[in-house]
């Protein structure tokens, strides 16, 4: 061994660098589950493509004793590696080493490699796993906070970024994946909350175990703070390299291509949507019925499943799918189905991802519940998000289009380029039996035979507008195609609009609804 590297080795060891905050500590951290920090990110990247820095930071801290304690790399793991070989930069919090907890120095690492990852136009890919901010710091890790939260926005849109929650990620920290665009949950590891149990005990006076109030899967199914749910820290990691795959590294770079394959011949587009109107399907199956390779990443599977969205690709060239879900709510948009599909969009237009939109849909969700958790506000965000994203907007009307849910499906009003129905698209304000008992109330209200009048009035109306023709005499829709074209029309739009040019007025910004 070289002088240079016994003396690498030497100061290696008096950093306690690699044990991280010790065999009793490591002991612990394996006890719950949990993979350590240093193994995390092995088992993410690319083998040996792992580059640490910052090995040598320490805290600066002598307020309660802290002059004593050493605390290995300050409680946090930074560097740049590669995930399927593309390059990534990333963090993970070491919660052997004082609970993860967050001071001034652990904040400035990562605030480092948050601004290597803008500078270079690299993914942010950061595990969390702490206590919070570090007790004994005080105002200066507060501070360490909030300049973590001040670059999750500037990054935001600029590099995908990517949270990893595998631990406690309480109190004002959560703000930080909150933030970012991808937050992954493990299934009994993961724990998110503002204010925790005791804190909850003692405010409120009710006993709440941290599972029950920020576990993976609360925070999949009730909440939508999570987009990706796994039993383990291995199919976690799994999840997040496929990701990568899908989407590029900055907004100036397009997703990278793949080898264009064809949807596998047990996805039949013919055979998904059923002969009977009213019967449900599962939009994902079609999805895969038109997808190369029927690979489909889907994004917040478990939240707000009356609408579905994820990545996929056309020909090789990563696309984002909007659809809605007829068998959960008939796939009407509500408040969470809005606010998912208004993120994704806004994601997929700053990444240049072009967006296909599926329309089966009643409309939007009636009720008291609904208008007083705020439909309008948050049924108004993917109104805005469609019609700000300039990236290229296929839309595809399979069946229902009627009312509010035509419009704000990516319809052509929304600045979509290209707009397709198929032969059983219905697009009309309303449906049959609603308009009917509307417009005809008094001619069925006088009726010898009220239901034998109503149900002519239904059929009268449904011949009239439950199709997709009058919707193309007018230029609404821009082709009327079968199910076995839309693959074909997709791949000829999308290949069509690369070099799509759409200009804004010029603003600051837009005030979207949040
Ligand atoms: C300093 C901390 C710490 C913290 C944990 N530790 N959290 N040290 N600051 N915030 C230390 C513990 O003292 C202990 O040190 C070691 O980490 C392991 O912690 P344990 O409690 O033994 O682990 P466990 O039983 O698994 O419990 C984990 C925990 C609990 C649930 C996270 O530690 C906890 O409740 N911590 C405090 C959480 C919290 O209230 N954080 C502040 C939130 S406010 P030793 O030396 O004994 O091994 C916040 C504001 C941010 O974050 C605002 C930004 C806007």
């Amino acid at each position: 061994m070289s002088l240079a590297s016994q003396m690498l080795e030497f100061f290696r060891r008096k950093a306690k660098v690699i044990l991280g905050g010790g065999e009793k500590a490591i002991e612990k951290q394996v006890a719950m589950g949990k993979l350590t920090a240093r193994e995390r990110i092995t088992t993410l990247l690319d083998q040996e493509s792992f580059h640490e820095y910052d090995l040598f930071v320490e805290h600066k801290c002598s307020d309660f004793n802290m002059d004593k304690k050493q605390l290995p790399a300050d409680g946090v793991i930074t560097g740049t590696g590669k995930i399927a070989g593309f390059p990534v930069c990333i963090f993970a919090q070491d919660f052997t080493v004082a609970g993860g907890s967050l001071g001034l120095a652990h904040a400035r690492k990562i605030t480092k490699i948050m601004d290597h990852a803008m500078k270079l136009g690299l993914p942010l890919i950061g595990i969390n796993d702490s206590g919070g901010a570090r007790i004994q710091e005080g105002v200066n890790s507060l501070a360490g906070y909030g300049e973590i939260f001040y670059r999750n926005t500037q990054a935001s849109g600029v590099i995908p970024q990517i949270s990893v929650i595998l631990g406690p990620c309480a109190g004002g920290a959560v703000y930080s994946p909150a933030l970012t665009d991808f937050v992954f949950v493990v299934d009994k590891i993961s724990k998110m909350f503002i204010t925790g149990p005791e804190v909850i005990k003692t405010v409120l006076g009710e006993e709440i175990s941290m599972e029950d109030l920020g576990g993976a899967r609360v925070q999949t199914e009730i909440t939508g703070n999570a987009h990706f749910f796994a039993h383990s820290e291995e199919e976690c990691f799994e999840q997040i390299k496929r990701l990568v795959t899908f989407i590029p590294w900055n907004n100036r770079k397009r997703p990278d291509p793949f080898p264009a394959k064809p949807p596998k011949p047990e996805f039949d587009v013919e055979k998904v949507i059923p002969v009977n109107p009213r019967q449900p399907y599962d939009v994902r199956t079609l999805i895969r019925s038109i997808c190369d390779d029927s690979d489909f990443l889907e994004i917040q599977e478990h939240w707000a499943a009356n609408i579905v969205i994820g990545f996929a690709r056309l020909n090789g060239e990563t696309v984002g799918i909007v659809g809605n879900q007829p068998l959960v709510l008939a796939g009407v948009l509500d408040v969470d189905s809005s606010d998912k599909a208004a993120r994704f969009i806004r994601f997929c237009d700053a990444f240049s991802i072009p967006l296909i939109t599926l329309v089966d849909l009643p409309g939007y969700l009636p009720g008291v519940d609904q208008e007083h958790a705020g439909v309008i506000r948050h049924g108004a965000k993917i109104l805005y998000a469609y019609s700000e994203a300039t990236v290229p907007k296929v839309t595809v009307i399979l069946r229902k289009a009627y009312g509010g849910g035509y419009i704000a499906m990516c319809s052509r009003h929304l600045g979509a380029d290209f707009v397709f129905a198929w032969p059983t698209a219905e697009i009309a304000v309303m449906g049959p039996e609603g308009a009917a008992n509307i417009i005809f109330r008094n001619e069925i209200a006088t009726a010898d035979d009220p239901d034998a009048m109503r149900q002519s009035k239904v059929q009268e109306y449904t011949e009239k507008f439950a199709n997709p023709y009058i919707a193309a005499a007018n230029g609404h829709v821009d082709a009327v195609i079968g199910p076995h074209e839309t693959r074909e029309f997709l791949i000829h739009s999308i290949e069509i609009s690369r070099d799509k040019q759409e200009n804004r007025p010029q603003k600051k910004h837009g005030i979207p609804p949040f």
